[in-house]
């Protein structure tokens, strides 16, 4: 009978080697071997059970534990890249085990399977990955906060339809782009608690014969929850879905806020200009200073949305509970979290290049008639019924458009004539400043409006930030750098 062999998971029942050809079909290690160290710390959970429920024995747990621990840190430090023939992270890692503490290696995958094992290490990787977005959407976020705090003042046309439509201030508007990438942080932070639910103990599909407790793979992995039922736990990939979403939706949050970095450092736009360590030029035109960071950012967004509907579609249709098909996951999942990466800390150090033009935004609240909204509430203000209002406003616009001047400087007699309550106290309402900073309703451009949201979204980054504090190393993985693996076995 021939024994089992170091680097093959199986053997028994067959009489040939796998296709070389498909062998390089099947294989991900090409892709997964990103999950070197997350297999290993789940791996270093999963012997330290098996010890504790006496599946391994003193000695064997001692070899198993401190080898795995020995790889992982050879693995950290630099002295051992996850790497050779094999077709996967999780058959390579067996491997270098078997090599290091020979026969014992061969007990660490009882009760274990892949199925259960590789969505460990994907949701322990997952984990790493939601917590460094977030890390960079927060510091994204300040760079427009603080920018916010500077011009509470300085007034801008707002745009509805990209037409120009009421005044509004820059903090305002930079405000909206960080309460957008707020939602995102929160989301991702409830992702982040979804992919905490632990599997390993599910095995392949239907658990096992022998007395494990996934519960304390659970507790030793750090995760927030146990499996209720194998064959879902095995088939479950809601959290990879999740993280593609919220990483998605980061990017189409900054595709639009770039969009407006492109419009608004034309000339057409002129509110903003880059500062050159965050433009680029043009081969043959000398004149030219491009926003390529934003229209990459803008394109970016394009490539997420593209990995999330391709691991929607992997994913649909799928019987239980593990497929191969499960394994395709990986790379459209690792693209859209590089993506959304890049493309936050990108985002932050183009944010911080934007040198905003106050006398250009000024110049374009001429023009537009953005008060004529203000006029009509003035006359609500003095009992017009609000369609009448409008309706009044409306030839007040027609007429200075036909004068070629502004509404506020129509004669009051002119203006009477097409709004009959109209009283010498309605320039103050045309004024685009005086309008904006009117608007005080609740989350309005106001300032001491603005103020409030500006304290209530720094109040958000600090929850964030205590929350990126708080989530910490599993267990095992402090037990392993403080060297208390077998503490208490
Ligand atoms: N490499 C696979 C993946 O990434 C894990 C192997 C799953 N098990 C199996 N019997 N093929 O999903």
């Amino acid at each position: 009978m021939s024994e089992p062999q170091a680097g093959k998971l199986w053997g028994g029942r067959f009489g040939a080697e796998l296709d070389p050809a498909l062998h390089r079909f099947t294989a991900s290690f090409p892709f997964d071997r990103r999950l070197v160290r997350h297999d290993l710390v789940g791996s270093l959970a999963h012997a330290r059970m098996l010890a504790e429920v006496g599946l391994l024995d003193g000695q064997d747990a001692r070899a198993v534990l401190e080898g795995l621990a020995g790889i992982l840190r050879d693995v950290e430090e630099g002295r051992l890249a996850a790497d050779g023939p094999e077709e996967d992270v999780h058959t390579w890692i067996e491997r270098v085990l078997h090599e290091r503490i020979g026969e014992a290696a061969g007990r660490l995958h009882t009760a274990r399977s892949r199925n259960d094992q590789v969505s460990t290490a994907l949701r322990l990787c997952v984990r790493g990955c939601l917590r460094e977005l977030v890390e960079g959407v927060v510091a994204l976020q300040e760079v427009w906060v603080e920018q916010a705090a500077d011009h509470l003042q300085t007034w801008m046309p707002g745009y509805t339809h990209l037409q120009r439509a009421q005044p509004v201030s820059l903090a305002h508007h930079l405000l909206a782009h960080a309460w957008a990438l707020n939602a995102d942080a929160r989301r991702l932070q409830q992702v982040y608690h979804h992919a905490g639910l632990s599997v390993l103990g599910a095995g392949a599909l239907a658990g096992s014969s022998l007395p494990i407790r996934p519960d304390r793979t659970a507790y030793w992995l750090g995760f927030t929850a146990l499996f209720p039922n194998s064959l879902y736990a095995v088939s479950d990939r809601d959290y990879v879905l999740e993280t593609a979403f919220g990483a998605a939706m980061v990017l189409v949050h900054l595709s639009r806020w770039a969009e407006e970095v492109v419009l608004w450092t034309s000339a057409e736009f002129g509110f903003a200009e880059l500062a050159d360590s965050v433009a680029k030029g043009s081969s043959l035109m000398p004149q030219k200073k491009n926003p390529e960071v934003a229209e990459l950012i803008r394109a970016k967004a394009g490539r997420g949305l593209a990995a999330l509907a391709g691991l929607l579609a992997v994913l649909k249709g799928l019987p239980l509970s593990y497929n191969s098909d499960l394994q395709e996951d990986k790379e459209m999942l690792f693209d859209v979290l590089d993506t959304a990466a890049g493309c936050v800390d990108a985002a932050r150090c183009l944010a911080g290049g934007v040198r905003y033009r106050p006398d250009r935004m000024r110049q374009a609240l001429q023009g537009g008639y953005l008060t004529a909204t203000d006029l009509a509430e003035y006359l609500v203000r003095r009992g017009v019924p609000f369609r009448t209002a409008h309706h009044q406003a409306g030839r007040a616009v027609r007429e200075a458009e036909s004068r070629g001047c502004e509404l506020w400087e129509l004669p009051l007699e002119v203006l009477r004539s097409c709004c009959p309550q109209a009283d010498s106290d309605v320039y103050g309402a045309l004024q685009p400043e005086g309008a904006g900073a009117a608007r005080r309703s609740w989350g309005g451009p106001a300032p001491e409006r603005v103020a409030e949201q500006l304290e209530a979204i720094r109040r958000e980054l600090e929850t964030t930030r205590a929350w990126l504090q708080a989530a910490s190393q599993p267990p095992i993985y402090t037990a392993y750098r403080e060297g208390r693996l077998l503490e208490g076995l």
